[in-house]
C-alpha cells in the first residue's frame, strides 16, 4: 500500500547507522525497529489494528500510515474496552518553549482516542522538569505551561475530557504518589536509565517520579483500579519502563503506551525539536516564515525541473511528503502527492506550495482556537474537577 512505503522513509534512509534516542535528546538517524527492539516495546502488529479497528469502526490516519508503531500492554486496554471497564489516558508536555508541530502529533492522535472511547485524558505539564533539566527560570516555565495548555485546548478537548495538571501548582495530587515511587527507584537505576552521572541536580533525579505518579494517579482519585493508556512520542518510554517495572509492588495497574515516530526536522535531522528553531515550524510562526521553512526543506526530488519531469523524484526520501503523512488526513491527496511525485507530473515547488497551504490553514485554525480557550483555561485544571 503506498501510505504505508512512504511511512517506512526513516528505515529506508539509515539502516546501519547509529543513534541515540533519550527523552531530551535524539542522535544520529534512528532505526526504529531496532530501537523498539532496545527498549524492548512490542511493534504494533495487523492483528491489533484489527482489534482497535474492530472496537473504533475506523484507523485513525496515524495508525494507518504507521506513524504510532510500538506499545506495551496494549492487550489490556482492548480488554477493559471489551469488558466495559474503566481507563484512563496520559500525556503531557515539558513546557520550555513556544509548540512545534512535532509536539502535538500524539495530542491529534489523543483527541481522536478521546472521542472513540469516551475517555478522559490526564495531561501533565512539567514545568518542574525544565527548569531541572534545561537552564531556564522557572517562572519562564511556568508560563510555557499555561501557553502551551492553548494550543492543546485548541485542538477541541472538552473541559470534561481534559484534566489539566500543572506540576508546581497541582503538586497535592503527585507528592504522596511520587514518593512511593522514589522510595522503589535506587539512584543506580535512575543514572543507567536516564544517563545522569554524579554532577546532575538531585531535582533531576527525582522528577521521574512526578513524571510516572500521573500513571497512578487516575487509580487513586477514581478509588479503583484505572490503567492508563500514554499516547507520545517513543523518546518518553524511559520513563513508563519504570513505570511497569514498580507498579505491581505499590499496588497500582501497570500503564500502557502506545509511541510514536519523530516528525523529522525540515532539514531532514531525525526529530523536529525546540532546539534548533529554523528547523520546525512553530504553532505561533507567520505565514511569511512558515513559507520560507518549507520552501527550504529538504525534499527527495531532482536536482532540476527538467530531470524531476523526467525521472521523477522519491516522496520516500523527502522531509515534505513526511509532513503530508503526519498532518493532511485526506488519503486521496496524499496517495496522489506519492504517484504524481514518482511519475514527474508534481515538481517540489508545486508540492510544497500545495503543504503550505494546508500548514498554514491548520496554524490559523488552531491560534484563533487558541485565542478563544484563554477564558476557558481553568475549566480544565485539575483543581477545578478532583478535591
Ligand atoms: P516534550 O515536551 O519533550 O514533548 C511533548 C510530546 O511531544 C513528543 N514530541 C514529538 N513527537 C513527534 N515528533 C517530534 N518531532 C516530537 N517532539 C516531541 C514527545 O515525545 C512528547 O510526547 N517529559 C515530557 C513531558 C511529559 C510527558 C508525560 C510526555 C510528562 N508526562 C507523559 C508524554 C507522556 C516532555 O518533556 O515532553
Amino acid at each position: 500500500m503506498l501510505l504505508l512505503q512512504g511511512s517506512d522513509i526513516v528505515e529506508h534512509l539509515h539502516q546501519n547507522q547509529s543513534f541515540e534516542v533519550t527523552p531530551w535528546e535524539v542522535r544520529g538517524k534512528v532505526d526504529y525497529r531496532k530501537l523498539a527492539e532496545h527498549f524492548g516495546v512490542k511493534l504494533i502488529s495487523q492483528e491489533e489494528l484489527d482489534r482497535l479497528k474492530r472496537l473504533t469502526g475506523e484507523l485513525h490516519y496515524l495508525l494507518r500510515r504507521g506513524f504510532f508503531f510500538a506499545h506495551r500492554g496494549l492487550d489490556v486496554i482492548f480488554e477493559r474496552v471489551e469488558k466495559k471497564q474503566r481507563w484512563a489516558l496520559y500525556t503531557g508536555r515539558g513546557p520550555s518553549a513556544d509548540l512545534h508541530l512535532g509536539h502535538i502529533l500524539p495530542w491529534i492522535f489523543a483527541k481522536w482516542l478521546c472521542d472513540k472511547f469516551n475517555v478522559e485524558l490526564f495531561f501533565e505539564m512539567t514545568d518542574d522538569e525544565k527548569f531541572l533539566i534545561r537552564d531556564i527560570p522557572l517562572e519562564e516555565a511556568n508560563r510555557y505551561a499555561y501557553d502551551n495548555a492553548l494550543t492543546l485546548i485548541a485542538l477541541g478537548f472538552r473541559p470534561d475530557q481534559l484534566h489539566l495538571i500543572i506540576d508546581t501548582e497541582d503538586i497535592k495530587y503527585l507528592y504522596k504518589i511520587a514518593i512511593r515511587v522514589a522510595k522503589c527507584l535506587t539512584l543506580s537505576t535512575v543514572k543507567h536509565t536516564f544517563g545522569f552521572s554524579d554532577s546532575t541536580n538531585i531535582g533531576a533525579v527525582f522528577f521521574p517520579s512526578l513524571q510516572i505518579a500521573v500513571a497512578f494517579l487516575p487509580t487513586e482519585l477514581y478509588g479503583e483500579e484505572t490503567p492508563v493508556l500514554i499516547p507520545a512520542g517513543i523518546d518518553q518510554d524511559p520513563y513508563f519502563r519504570l513505570a511497569r517495572d514498580i507498579a505491581d509492588r505499590l499496588g497500582y495497574p501497570k500503564p500502557c503506551t502506545i509511541y510514536c515516530k519523530f516528525v523529522p526536522a525540515l532539514t531532514g535531522e531525525e526529530k523536529m525539536s525546540a532546539s534548533r528553531p529554523e528547523t520546525a515550524i512553530y504553532i505561533m510562526d507567520d505565514d511569511s516564515l512558515v513559507k520560507k521553512k518549507i520552501m527550504n526543506a529538504l525534499t527527495g526530488g531532482q536536482p532540476t525541473k527538467e530531470l524531476q519531469r523526467k525521472l521523477g523524484g522519491n516522496p520516500d526520501a523527502c522531509v515534505v511528503y513526511k509532513y503530508y503523512l503526519a498532518y493532511v488526513d485526506d488519503d486521496s491527496l496524499v496517495e496522489k502527492v506519492y504517484s504524481d511525485c514518482k511519475s514527474g507530473n508534481l515538481i517540489c515547488g508545486e508540492c510544497k506550495l500545495m503543504l503550505y497551504e494546508r500548514i498554514v490553514k491548520l496554524l490559523h485554525e488552531l491560534r484563533e482556537r487558541r485565542e478563544k480557550a484563554r477564558d476557558k483555561l481553568e475549566s480544565y485544571r485539575i483543581s477545578n474537577k478532583f478535591k
